[in-house]
């Protein structure tokens, strides 16, 4: 795909809540290419998440569409496979499988794909590595600290190379050494693979290192 045509198109998207009482998103529209990170800010409740549900096919607009690499998402007919291929998501409070070690949560997004088990470990090894984790790749989720866990939420968001992540206030309960820990591997991430990063954040430092900035307000996008 050539740089000039954008990885992702948002039009005219809305998402109502209670037969139209309730704009979650109203009417918005822009556009985003391979390789930006783009901070999505604005007040509680103006809708940054409810627009990562969308773009991530968690949730269905009520008008408008999205559009990834040319595609509608309306035609998307397995949202599983799609985000197997697009998508990586960082939520603030990670979702963890508790019964599976960090390093088994971590390749557990690659056993869709058809790699060796032998491979699979190496690429999860690898990328526990790049968070400093691998000390704790043996370990259950709840015997690692809030920080070790979120890292190890952003390696297994990353683990199948998403050309979009998707990061939902993703240091939100992190301290400041996190904070800096887990931006810096986001922006890492999409410089080196020219992934587009879109982080919903009220971190003023998230906001600052974002290439632009998308405000939205009762579910609308500022000019
Ligand atoms: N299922 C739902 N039914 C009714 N209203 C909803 C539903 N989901 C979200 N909303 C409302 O839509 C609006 C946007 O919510 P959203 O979660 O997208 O906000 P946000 O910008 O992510 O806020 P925060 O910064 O607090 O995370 C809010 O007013 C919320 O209460
Ligand atoms: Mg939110």
């Amino acid at each position: 795909m050539s740089d000039a045509v954008p990885l992702l198109t948002v039009e005219e998207l809305s998402r109502h809540h209670d037969g139209g009482a309730v704009k979650a998103l109203d009417g918005v529209t822009f556009a985003a290419r391979a390789g930006e990170v783009v901070a999505l800010t604005g007040p509680s409740g103006c809708g940054k998440s409810t627009l990562l549900s969308l773009i991530g096919l968690l949730d269905q607009p009520t008008r408008g569409r999205v559009c990834v690499a040319g595609q509608s998402l309306a035609t998307v007919r397995q949202p599983g496979n799609f985000r197997l291929q697009y998508i990586g998501f960082v939520f603030q409070f990670h979702h963890m499988v508790a019964t599976m070690t960090l390093l088994e949560n971590v390749e557990a997004p690659l056993i869709a794909l058809s790699l060796h088990r032998a491979e699979r470990r190496e690429r999860a090894s690898d990328m526990l590595a790049q968070m400093n984790l691998s000390s704790r790749a043996g370990f259950l989720p709840a015997n690692v600290s809030g920080g070790e866990r979120q890292r190890a939420a952003v390696a297994r968001a990353l683990i199948n190379r998403p050309s979009i992540i998707l990061a939902d206030e993703p240091t939100g309960n992190l301290d400041s050494h996190n904070n800096t820990i887990v931006l810096n591997l986001l922006l890492a991430h999409a410089r080196s693979q020219g992934a587009l990063v879109l982080i919903a954040t009220h971190n003023p430092e998230i906001a600052r290192a974002a290439d632009r900035h998308i405000e939205l307000c009762d579910g609308r996008l500022l000019a």
